[in-house]
């Protein structure tokens, strides 16, 4: 399977208020969110589903077919990060839902030759849309030794990141760090194997978000997917880690008139103007037997919004 859609009801559920409307699902990946938003659609609703990896729209057009051949749907190969420059006939659209569900697809994790698992040996790419940018060992040539601990530290939470910076700089320069497997071995030399993989997963993580700009789509991604949305409509996040969950949570308080500088004892606190509200203050996240079905939900937090209509 191409991937196993995260909150699936539950998305379906609180996204689709409209059948007649139209929908953006701004990562399609297996296509498994954007077939149960269609469920929800009437003959006239209408769904756009971006993705800016090639693999899902081979998917979509070799294998599945079922999104390709629904006259109400259009597919884009285009990055959310770029919201703001979608092409005719959406270059005005608003919508009345979006979803964002952040991340990787098990299809990217499990393709040795993507590059994201260091549980299989592959090259040290990373790239979601290969199109463009530079892999994870480019990345690391580029970077100084203080700028990568820096990305372990802001990106990957990695406790030893300036050990880590040192070690991965020192192995790519002496031309042992091509590949994934040889990351794990730098790793778990340094650090033995007891514990690797969270600390893999961590250096993993920073290496990702920096070679895809994750941080970056997403701010500009978020701010234009709520620009577009129309008064009513709804705007869905499944985040992974704390990085992304912590950014939209902050900007969907802004939203809700929550933001803004804190008080101090002489300074009432600056309060934005409410403009939306949440559904679920704390989020949704999986059910216990979700993630005895599928683990990788296990860090999932879907937020939803709705823009307010006056
Ligand atoms: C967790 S998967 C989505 C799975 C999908 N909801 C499903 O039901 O199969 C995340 C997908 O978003 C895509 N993606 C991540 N960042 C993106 C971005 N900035 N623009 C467009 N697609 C992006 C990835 O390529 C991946 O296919």
């Amino acid at each position: 399977m191409y991937h196993d859609p995260v909150l699936a009801r539950e998305v379906a559920d609180r996204l689709v208020t409209s059948p007649g409307g139209l929908y953006l699902d701004c990562t399609m990946g297996g296509g498994g969110h954007s077939r149960l938003i269609l469920e929800s659609l009437d003959a006239t609703g209408r769904l756009l589903a971006l993705d800016w990896d090639e693999d899902a729209h081979t998917h979509q057009q070799g294998v599945d077919q079922v999104l390709c051949q629904d006259a109400r749907v259009a597919l884009l190969r285009q990055s959310f990060g770029d919201l703001d420059r979608l092409p005719a006939p959406w270059a005005e659209a608003r919508f009345h839902g979006v979803l964002m569900d952040l991340g990787l697809s098990s299809h990217q994790i499990d393709t040795p030759g993507r590059g994201f698992s260091y549980l299989q040996e592959g090259p040290l790419d990373m790239r979601m849309d290969r199109r463009k940018g530079v892999g994870a060992g480019e990345l690391i040539d580029q970077m100084d030794e203080a700028a990568l601990g820096r990305l372990l530290r802001d990106q990957g939470e990695v406790a030893s990141w300036r050990r880590m910076a040192h070690l991965l700089k020192q192995a790519r320069a002496a031309g042992r760090l091509d590949g994934t497997a040889q990351v794990r071995q730098v790793v778990e030399d340094a650090f033995g194997t007891k514990g690797s993989y969270a600390l893999l997963s961590r250096v993993f993580q920073a290496l990702r978000i920096a070679v895809n700009g994750e941080l970056e789509a997403l701010e500009k991604g978020l701010d234009e997917a709520f620009r577009r949305l129309l008064p009513g409509g709804r705007l869905a996040v499944i985040t992974y880690h704390s990085l992304e969950d912590r950014h939209v949570k902050a900007r969907f308080r802004d939203w809700c008139g929550e933001g803004g500088q804190a008080g101090t004892r002489h300074v009432p606190a600056m309060r934005t103007p409410r403009v939306a509200h949440v559904l679920e203050r704390r989020g949704v996240v999986p059910t216990a037997e979700e993630i005895a079905r599928n683990p990788r939900s296990r860090s999932a937090r879907l937020r939803v919004l709705e823009r307010e209509v006056a």
